[in-house]
């Protein structure tokens, strides 16, 4: 990195506008100090391969960036080095230029781990979680688990063809159903992690019974909007210890930023209060 020209980063979407990065990079860069930005770029997909490109030959003046919807999947064509995380879940989410190579990585697992770490230290030590849903989000909760040494991670999703996809892509330890089986594979588990949008759209979540659950099972919910979400509050209402999801987003971001900017930023619970006042 040149030191006399202040680093930029970027999130790249289509849409972008939503993103809420720019707003925890942005207070990264404001208390520590840094004469740096984040920007917001709107990229149409077929514009996404010429930017990477002028990236790399410097003509796009940055250090690097987050890429989100719908491009973390078409970096893979773009990129140098993708890093095996980002292979596993067959998605990136950060990249970045080093020594004239683009690279490119996945947060979500880390984020996802980092942010049970901290407010349930030891929620890795059970043998057995349930993954509810099989889309993006999940193949990087899938592998946060099988990475903490889960032993068995059971995802039920209701279209159970792209289940069966996710328990071949990442072998047996994984075990895939339906969403009728779901109160079969709650028993015994220590884990259980909501990661579609059910009930976001205001229709009805059908009961979920948390109650054949391990004791002290935890149940946590990668949607953060709202912070209560409709699982989360039917598990509050058993008695169950849950985590909510903004902790994820705001976890992900940290290993962006330390290679972009040179330095490991805190989540903080100022932070976590600037995002919700956002929302
Ligand atoms: P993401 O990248 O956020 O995971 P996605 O790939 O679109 O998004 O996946 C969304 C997940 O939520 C899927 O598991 C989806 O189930 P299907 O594969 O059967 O579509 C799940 N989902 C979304 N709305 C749902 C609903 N109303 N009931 C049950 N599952 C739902």
């Amino acid at each position: 990195m040149d030191k006399t020209v202040p680093p930029r980063a970027f999130v790249a979407g289509h849409p972008v506008r939503h993103s809420r990065s720019p707003l925890i990079h942005g207070h990264w860069l404001k208390t520590a100090g840094i004469p740096g930005s984040y920007e917001k770029l709107e990229i149409a997909p077929e514009a996404f391969g010429a930017f990477i490109g002028s990236m790399k030959d410097g003509s796009a003046p940055f250090v690097g960036g987050n890429v989100t919807i719908p491009h973390k999947e078409a970096v893979f064509g773009f990129a140098d080095d993708v890093d095996e995380t980002a292979r596993l879940i067959g998605a990136a989410n950060t990249v970045w230029l080093e020594e004239g190579r683009i690279r490119a990585t996945n947060t979500d697992a880390y984020g996802f781990a980092a942010n049970l770490d901290e407010g349930h230290p030891g929620w890795d030590s059970g043998a057995t979680a349930v993954v509810l849903g099989a889309g993006g989000a999940s193949r990087a909760v899938i592998h946060a688990l099988l990475q903490r040494g889960f032993g068995s991670v059971r995802v039920s999703n209701r279209g159970k063809a792209r289940a069966v996809e996710l328990s071949d892509r990442f072998g047996p330890r994984v075990s895939a159903l339906g969403l009728d089986d779901l109160p079969d594979l709650m028993a015994g588990a220590d884990l259980f992690v909501n990661t579609t949008s059910l009930g976001m759209d205001g229709s009805d979540v059908p009961p979920i019974d948390f109650s054949p659950m391990a004791e002290g099972g935890l149940v946590t919910d990668i949607v953060y909007v709202p912070l209560m979400t409709p699982i989360l509050a039917m598990a509050r209402a058993q008695g169950r210890p849950t985590a909510d999801g903004l902790g994820m987003l705001l976890h992900q971001a940290v290993p962006g930023f330390e290679i972009w900017f040179g330095l490991r930023p805190r989540v903080t619970p100022e932070l976590r209060q600037l995002v919700i006042d956002d929302m």
